[in-house]
């Protein structure tokens, strides 16, 4: 048995949920932006599986890109600090974005994000978040599209760590607390 599912304590959302969820979101993105060509940006790491299916999920021709940025460091809760650590590469000025991120927690990371962006002048901004954890929020936040709600657990994989593990479980599992506590 994989290692890291024993670390795992309940399965929220398997691969086929996930993927069938994705295919949703990605056909209102289609017909939403149809002749519009919107960019993609990625928010690392967390989001980089989610933006991989879901740009395959999409039949209109997108442009992607990553923004890096760090608020959590090793623990489980956000500090509400967010450091940009690789900027995008496109000119998004006049430009319909999409942020396509794994996770709103406190939701300070993601209006950080937006505000940045908006610095850069696209003619539209919207937001794409697999998972929203409403308990957490800690500002009012508003997105676009939205995969799944979360209560408040610790939840890995499909890209989301703990201390940097767990990215590459295929599916979205609560961690044992006594991993972390
Ligand atoms: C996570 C997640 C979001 C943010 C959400 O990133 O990917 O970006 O925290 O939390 P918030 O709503 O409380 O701001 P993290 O800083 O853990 O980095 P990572 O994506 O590299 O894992």
């Amino acid at each position: 048995m994989n290692q890291m599912n024993c670390d795992i304590s309940a399965v929220l959302f398997d691969e086929y949920r996930i993927q069938t969820r994705i295919r949703e979101i990605g056909l209102e993105i289609s017909n939403e932006y149809q002749d519009r060509k919107p960019i993609l940006i990625g928010i690392l790491k967390g989001g980089f599986i989610f933006l991989a299916d879901l740009v395959r999920s999409i039949s209109i021709p997108v442009e992607v890109d990553f923004l890096a940025i760090s608020s959590y460091g090793a623990g489980t809760s956000s500090s509400g600090v967010v450091k940009i650590r690789k900027d995008i590469d496109l000119d998004i000025s006049g430009r319909d974005v999409i942020v396509v991120e794994d996770i709103v927690d406190s939701g300070l990371s993601l209006q950080y994000i937006k505000d940045y962006l908006w610095q850069h002048k696209p003619s539209s901004l919207r937001t794409c978040v697999l998972l929203d954890k409403p308990e957490a929020h800690k500002i009012e936040v508003h997105f676009d599209y939205v995969g799944f709600e979360v209560q408040n657990e610790f939840v890995v994989g499909y890209g989301l760590d703990f201390a940097e593990t767990y990215r590459n479980l295929p599916y979205i599992g609560i961690l044992k607390e006594e991993l972390y506590q």
